[in-house]
């Protein structure tokens, strides 16, 4: 087909006049062959047809109206239920620039490899255009991005994550920049071949041009593969714009903290997948007159404010969380948000009654259809629920969202906190001495791996700001950049560094701090150390809370453990040094100057 025979691609019928938008489109259309192209509006409208489509096509099934209104659950194909880090490629025009932590080819050659992949990928479908934007779209400089998809499940889980609609074409206007992301599942269909639930196929790439803005993602439906505004363009490429244009784009959770004073402090922190940021977002805590709202769970974009503050925003729109683990307990917020309903969720079960479950939530089910679609009980092997299985819901349902998590301007910083998994050596809460202090800690952010991961359970792997799987450039420049960003500023309104780990266990393995809602105990020191109120002892590492300095009213553990959780542990810490060092032989040649003080400064003071 040519484009004049592919309907829907005319572009006196496109929703916009942008020339060069137009014409990707067009050539786009050209590669893939899709039988018509459709522009999305975001619509209510769109939804429900959507929806009616994927049923019928056996990709998501409806939940019962009245316990999960306008809810959907998708069961994947089983071999596409995560990111795929070893096919994630970062193809700068060289090889540095992407290196020593992501995987590289010629920008040229995967070019000529995947436009083989796209030639005719999208026969039989249906080729949608998403115009989006990441952040407010009020902004200055709103982030836009157009995403081509195959898929509907992509159409709709964009709705729900990102600003989409005839107001984000209005502002592309004729010319605007916006970043081309390009999806396909990889899955065409001959005439009369009859589709599948869940089509991908099992060449897969997620691949990011970041000089030129450019995604592309060829393989996979799965939300962090396929939902192309999320880590790839909110992450991996904005964070090569923050670095050519000054700003930050991280792995970070946006908080808002009110003291019984009602003073507001806004705090981001950075941990790895699975430690801990949406439940911290979602905070319930539980001293008297300090109340917790929400501005972000995943990812905050960091730039100054005309008063020399660091000011974030988070680009996205909706929450794609992990459901497993998720409860009344331990995050009621996010339960209330999913509640509401106009929610999607992937890989979870289903109940007997077309409810949700995973495992974690309250309730027991004698049987259940687990996420492989098969009849599950107690006395089944494995999970009824994907270990990674995920709702994706509107961030406005949230009910402790702060009312200014849609402003442009965003909110000012005052603490960055970085954190990972440990269950020994990192104290619960340890302020940096100063911002380059602070990078050398996120820099060295270490984290676990667990029983389900590949590598030695227990091995701490080196993950700096919680970016490790999604730098869209090099990692030694990355670091400098953070400690420009300092140079660049007046300390003194800079955000204050803290590391914190909840993870911290005892000889017979227990947790030796409570976590979750209690965490606002250390946040309260954190704000009291802010104010300049709060006591600490200087460490070699850093000036680290004490039990007398915490507020523990009310809390029913042992004073020893709460001890143990911030002791500081000299030999501990010496042993640290071999796998610092490591990671920083691995960083190489770009390791900054003042990282490697740092590191020396701290091997000087553990002697
Ligand atoms: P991504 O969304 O993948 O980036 O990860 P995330 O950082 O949002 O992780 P999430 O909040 O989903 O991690 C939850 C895991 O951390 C669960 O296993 C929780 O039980 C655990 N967790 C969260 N907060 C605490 C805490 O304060 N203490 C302890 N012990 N575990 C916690
Ligand atoms: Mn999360
Ligand atoms: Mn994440």
């Amino acid at each position: 087909m040519t484009s004049a025979t592919i309907p829907g691609l005319d572009p006196d019928s496109a929703p916009t006049k942008h020339a060069e938008l137009l014409r990707w489109v067009a050539e786009v259309a050209e590669l893939t062959q899709p039988d018509r192209v459709v522009w999305s509006d975001g619509s209510d409208a769109e939804w429900d047809r959507l929806t009616a489509d994927l049923q019928a096509a056996g990709t998501i099934t409806k939940l019962n109206e009245e316990k999960k209104p306008n809810s959907f659950l998708a069961h994947s194909d089983p071999a596409d239920v995560a990111r795929v880090e070893s096919r994630t490629f970062i193809c700068s025009h060289r090889e540095e620039d992407a290196g020593p932590t992501n995987n590289w080819v010629d920008p040229a050659e995967m070019r000529a490899t995947m436009t083989e992949l796209y030639r005719g990928c999208m026969r039989g479908r249906t080729m949608f255009v998403i115009p989006f934007c990441m952040g407010p779209l009020g902004a200055e400089d709103p982030k836009l991005g157009v995403e081509i998809t195959d898929s509907e499940y992509v159409v709709l889980s964009m709705r729900v994550m990102t600003r989409v609609g005839p107001k984000v074409v209005e502002a592309l206007g004729e010319d605007r920049f916006f970043v081309k992301a390009l999806h396909s599942l990889g899955a065409p269909l001959e005439e009369g071949q009859a589709d599948v639930p869940w089509p991908c196929n099992s060449t897969k790439y997620i691949t990011h041009f970041p000089e030129e803005r450019e995604i592309w993602s060829f393989g996979s439906g799965y939300g962090g593969n396929a939902l192309l505004g999320k880590k790839c363009y909110s992450l991996r490429i904005a964070s090569a714009m923050a670095h050519d244009e000054g700003w930050l784009a991280e792995h970070m959770l946006i908080l808002k903290l009110i003291s019984p004073e009602d003073k507001a402090y806004y705090i981001a922190a950075a941990f790895p997948s699975a430690c801990g940021k949406t439940n911290l977002a979602m905070i319930q805590p539980t001293i008297p007159g300090w109340r917790a709202e929400t501005l972000g769970d995943d990812i905050a974009w960091m730039r100054f404010g005309k008063d020399g503050r660091l000011y974030a925003v988070n680009p996205e729109f909706g929450f794609f969380g992990v459901a497993p683990g998720t409860n009344w307990s331990s995050n009621p917020n996010a339960m209330k948000t999913v509640e509401a309903g106009n929610t999607i969720y992937t890989n979870v079960a289903k109940t007997d009654d077309g409810d949700v479950w995973w495992e974690g939530l309250e309730g027991e089910h004698d049987h259940l259809i687990d996420w492989r679609g098969q009849d599950w009980t107690p006395d089944s092997d494995g999970p009824a629920a994907h270990p990674n299985s995920r709702y994706c819901t509107p961030m406005s349902q949230c009910p402790i969202m702060a009312p200014e998590w849609d402003d442009p301007q965003g909110v000012p910083i005052s603490a960055i906190l970085f954190g990972g998994r440990r269950k020994t050596t990192v104290p619960l809460v340890t302020e940096a001495r100063d911002w380059q202090h602070g990078v050398f800690m996120g820099a060295t952010v270490g984290s676990e791996q667990t029983a389900a991961a590949e590598g030695k359970v227990g091995t701490v792997r080196r993950d700096p700001m919680a970016m490790l799987p999604f730098l869209g450039y090099n990692v030694g420049d990355y670091l400098q950049h953070w400690i420009d960003i300092g140079k660049n500023a007046d300390e003194s309104k800079l955000p204050k560094v803290f590391y914190v780990n909840w993870f911290r266990r005892g000889d017979d393995k227990r947790f030796l701090w409570p976590g979750f809602g209690e965490n606002s105990r250390v946040l309260k020191w954190i704000v009291e150390r802010i104010e300049g109120s709060a006591s600490g002892v200087e460490t070699p590492i850093g000036v680290v809370a004490t039990p007398e300095a915490l507020d523990l009213d009310g809390l029913d553990v042992d004073v020893q453990d709460v001890a143990e959780s911030l002791a500081v542990n000299v030999d501990e810490w010496r042993e640290e040094i071999p796998s610092i060092e490591e990671w920083f032989s691995f960083v190489g040649d770009k390791l900054p100057s003042g990282i490697a003080d740092e590191f020396s400064a701290l091997k000087q003071r553990l002697s």
